[in-house]
């Protein structure tokens, strides 16, 4: 067991505090708690604030070494990674995975060479629980639930009778698009007067999207009638919205309701404009809870297997421009 600097470091820069332009000694190099994160890519605004949130938190002067791998979206290049993080000997392993599957192998090994992984954002779907210690991260189910509990009531208040929905999926097999396309799934079952028009795979981008829903449209013979779409995160939104506009549709306030998650700021912008109807939020700033799963360990403590990060619904009615000036990301 290494030499631990956090405890020491932390009281000193408590001591430290009160003497004027003096800032505690920067932890000897072998004492730092070296992580190595294997991140998904920066496939959206919510991945780039997530990325910055974990490397807030793992730095020098808080005793830690960050070993960052981007994975491009591809989960070849997450194994690698983890691979590579096995050699150079980390203390610990955070991983969040592109999908839920594909990981028994890998993760055994890490298992095998007595790194501890912690998974964060989405999860992964594995024969032993033992091969992860924690997961941080979004219940992404409940959000699915409450952003179709949403649309039943906007269903109710509009008296529209019938719903015409496009869906726009993410990275297919990730826990953020079975989890939320799942809630969307039961409530079309639960109301027959719902149609699901067409579902196009939007992969968490907004180019992919603008591509897919414009693609779509072009092919109808006809305009189709549209009263809902479902985007899986807040760039596909952006995307959709683009090319129904583009498309003479009118998104927001007397025309299509989108329904977007991650409530990125730029999303409350649009959503505060009267354009996104629900942006429901999935909270990227994941750093500190994954610090604390660490901090845990460090002192020989058990964490607990399951942490969800807190999180809401934004609409017109219930932002203000303050709220979206204080958000982080
Ligand atoms: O797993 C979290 C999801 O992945 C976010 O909703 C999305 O924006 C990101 O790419």
């Amino acid at each position: 067991m290494k030499m631990r600097w956090i405890l020491p470091a932390l009281i000193s820069a408590v001591v430290l505090s009160g003497c004027a332009g003096q800032t505690p000694p920067p932890p000897p190099e072998e004492a730092l708690i070296v992580v190595g994160i294997s991140q998904v890519g920066a496939e959206s605004d919510w991945r780039v604030a997530n990325s910055e949130s974990m490397k807030a938190v793992f730095t020098e002067s808080s005793g830690y070494r960050l070993l960052f791998e981007d994975a491009k979206q591809k989960q070849e290049n997450q194994i690698t990674a983890i691979r590579k993080f096995i050699q150079q000997k980390v203390d610990y392993i955070v991983l969040l995975p592109l999908r839920e599957t594909g990981w028994d192998s890998v993760l055994q090994e890490a298992k095998d060479a007595g790194i501890p992984v912690i998974i964060a954002d989405r999860m992964v779907d594995v024969a032993d629980e033992s091969l992860f210690v924690a997961h941080v991260g979004s219940n992404f189910r409940m959000e699915g639930e409450k952003a179709v509990a949403w649309l039943e009531d906007y269903a109710r208040f509009t008296g529209k009778e019938t719903l015409n929905i496009i869906h726009i999926q993410g990275t297919m097999g990730s826990t953020a698009q079975i989890g939320r396309t799942a809630a969307l799934e039961q409530a079309l079952k639960n109301h027959a007067d719902w149609t699901l028009q067409i579902r196009l795979d939007g992969d968490f981008t907004q180019a992919k999207t603008y591509e897919e829903v414009k693609q779509y449209l072009s092919e109808q013979e006809v305009p189709p009638e549209i009263d809902v779409v479902y985007c899986e995160n807040d760039n596909e939104a952006f995307g959709a919205i683009q090319a129904l506009e583009e498309a003479g549709y009118t998104c927001g306030e007397g025309g299509i309701a989108v329904i977007s998650f991650d409530a990125t700021r730029n999303c409350l912008t649009q959503c505060l404009n009267g354009k996104i109807s629900l942006a429901m939020e999935c909270n990227p700033l994941l750093g500190p809870l994954t610090a604390g799963v660490i901090r845990i360990l460090e002192s020989g403590g058990t964490p607990e297997k399951e942490h969800y990060i807190e999180e809401r619904s934004f609409t017109k009615e219930t932002l203000t421009e303050e709220m979206i000036a204080a958000r982080l990301y």
